[in-house]
């Protein structure tokens, strides 16, 4: 149990995606949190050549390096495993040859040292991650935009969530990465995306907003993504202006269709929360990196009158230091889990699990 009056440090590791992470992060006296290091190492350039993360390379590649970043986690806080108090490992949803790399390690780690394992989960690190960086109190609604996930979550508690939206198909940052390798931009395609897009037209080509108007809450990426191949397909071959004008129509239509989404959400947070003055929507996971989707969702929150809570991007895309925090918010919940020892990796573990799996979403991408 966290003691208010001593500092308590955990030990974060991440391995659930093509980062392999570790972490320190302390509760000091007063319940102020502080990370005391935060390492992270991007497998982009093993994958890069592929086109997309290659599950058995990401997790050799776990296996090399996890130690050595552990090390260094623990060399960069100042302490070593006498000084940590627990140990919080990723294990659940993503690749399961990395989430047992990790999980694995950390039960070592655990059972050689003598201390308590807690068993995360990847959503609710991301879930999570906002009160850490700016002490968010419950509840809060939760924007996550990466590779392999694209949903709304109503945040109303350690391990209290509720999933109100999702995607019927691929997610968006998998739409961006996909749209990215039709125009021949390199990977990972978010970043090329939006820079090929701010050179471009985004009114040459009227791509479709998938779901925009809809009663159903849900997002859908890959009509747009069609629509993108067809367009390319009819102006082939592509001059760069005619890739930056893709681009730029591209991401319009993307931000359009977000905007759409997460207006609905904020309306019905407001309708079933109308006592909280200033809500929070906090946006996680690589794609909130986009500057024009930020932008979106700024003006949304401005109109809406919710506060927006936009972590740093090394919080907002997959770090261990979520994971430590995590750990610690279960355990000053009391909410740790006794069996942790014999807790078998999820590849799919839905942060919610009272809402059943949307019809339509058959999960591809890197993490289910
Ligand atoms: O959160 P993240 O680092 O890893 C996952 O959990 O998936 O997200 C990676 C995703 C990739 O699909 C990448 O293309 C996208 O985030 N991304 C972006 C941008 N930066 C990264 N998408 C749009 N615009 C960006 N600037
Ligand atoms: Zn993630």
């Amino acid at each position: 149990m966290v003691q208010r009056d001593k500092s308590f440090r955990v030990l974060g590791i991440e391995t659930s995606c093509d980062e392999t992470a570790a972490s320190v992060v302390a509760l000091k006296a007063g319940g102020v949190p502080e990370i005391l290091s935060n390492i992270v190492l991007s497998q982009i350039e093993e994958h890069a050549a592929f086109g997309g993360v290659v599950p058995e390379i990401a997790a050799r590649a776990h296996v090399e390096a996890l130690d050595g970043i552990i090390e260094a986690a623990l060399a960069d806080s100042g302490t070593d495993l006498s000084g940590i108090d627990a140990i919080a490992a990723t294990a659940g949803p993503g690749l399961v040859g990395g989430l047992i790399v990790g999980l694995m390690t950390a039960k070592a780690m655990a059972m050689s040292a003598g201390k308590p394992l807690i068993a995360i989960n990847h959503l609710e690190g991301h879930a999570l991650t906002a009160r850490l960086t700016d002490g968010l109190a419950f509840p809060y609604l939760l924007l996550l935009v990466s590779g392999g996930h694209t949903q709304i979550v109503l945040v109303r508690g350690v391990g209290d969530y509720q999933r109100w939206a999702t995607t019927i198909d691929d997610a968006l940052g998998e739409a961006f990465d996909k749209t990215a390798k039709m125009l021949g931009l390199p990977y990972p395609g978010g970043p090329n995306v939006e820079i090929a897009a701010s050179r471009g037209d985004p009114s040459r080509f009227a791509f479709p907003r998938p779901m925009k108007g809809e009663q159903r809450p849900d997002f859908s990426f890959s009509g747009l993504k069609t629509a993108v191949r067809q367009a390319a397909t009819e102006i082939s071959p592509l001059s760069d202006k005619d890739v930056a004008d893709i681009c730029a129509s591209f991401q319009l239509a993307v931000s359009d269709a977000l905007g759409d989404r997460v207006s609905r959400a904020l309306s019905r947070f407001r309708g079933e929360f109308p006592d909280i003055a200033a809500p929070a929507l906090v946006v996680a996971g690589g794609v909130a990196a986009n500057r024009q989707i930020k932008a979106t969702l700024e003006a949304l929150c401005g109109e809406y009158g919710f506060l927006f809570v936009a972590p740093p991007h090394i919080l907002c895309t997959d770090n261990a230091a979520m994971i430590a925090w995590a750990g610690i918010e279960r355990m000053r919940a009391g909410m740790t889990d006794p069996q942790a020892m014999d807790f078998v990796p999820r590849s799919r573990w839905p942060l919610d699990s009272i809402s059943a799996p949307v019809v339509g979403s058959g999960r591809r991408g890197a993490k289910a």
